[in-house]
């Protein structure tokens, strides 16, 4: 059996922002291989289709060439999934207190259905720790300035999504 710590990263990733990235660049050091798994459905309506955030994600991670990490997609529940592509560690970010309560109660439920399965989370830093993937979208939608918070490419399609005459 291999000795190799396979960790998930998990999350909407609705679009992917340069604070998932920090995150991923500092987990890339600690683990042989980090997944990143974006979810295909969950509790939030997604803005943007899966195929599109897995491209975000695949153009992103390219550009930061890192050799250890992958990029999948994942439907049920999370330590499932982990278990299945042999994964140890879950990844999460913490940007602030009001995360805590939400992430601390997943961890808790996550090691319960699978105990061998831990939660690792990494502190946000103090560059991103402001950031969310709505308020990203939010500020792209009124006209303003994101991106020094997001990969080019997700820069672009918010662009071109402004552009867009509004539906319905
Ligand atoms: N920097 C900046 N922003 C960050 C960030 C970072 N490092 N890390 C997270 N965020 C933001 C995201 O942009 C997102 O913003 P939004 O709410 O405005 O969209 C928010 O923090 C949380 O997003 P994310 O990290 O993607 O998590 P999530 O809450 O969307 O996803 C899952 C959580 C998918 C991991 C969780 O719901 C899950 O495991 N689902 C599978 C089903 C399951 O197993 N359920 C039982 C769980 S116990």
């Amino acid at each position: 059996m291999s000795d190799s710590v396979i960790a998930v990263y998990p999350g909407s990733f609705d679009p992917v922002t340069n604070g998932h990235l920090d995150i991923l660049k500092r987990a890339a050091r600690l683990f042989d291989r980090i997944i990143i798994a974006a979810s295909e459905s969950g509790r939030k309506l997604f803005d943007f289709a899966l195929e599109e955030r897995l491209t975000f994600l695949h153009d992103s991670v390219e550009r930061l060439g890192y050799r250890n990490v992958e990029i999948d997609s994942f439907g049920g529940l999370l330590v499932h999934y982990a278990r299945d592509r042999n994964a140890s560690v879950i990844i999460r970010g913490l940007r602030e207190v009001s995360d805590f309560e939400y992430e601390y109660q997943m961890s808790v439920m996550n090691r319960k259905l699978i105990p061998s399965i831990e939660t690792v989370f990494l502190s946000t830093s103090s560059d991103y720790y402001f950031v969310s993937s709505s308020l990203i979208k939010e500020v792209a939608a009124l006209g303003g300035d994101v991106s020094a918070l997001v990969p080019s490419i997700v820069n672009d399609a918010l662009i071109a999504r402004r552009r867009k005459p509004l539906e319905g």
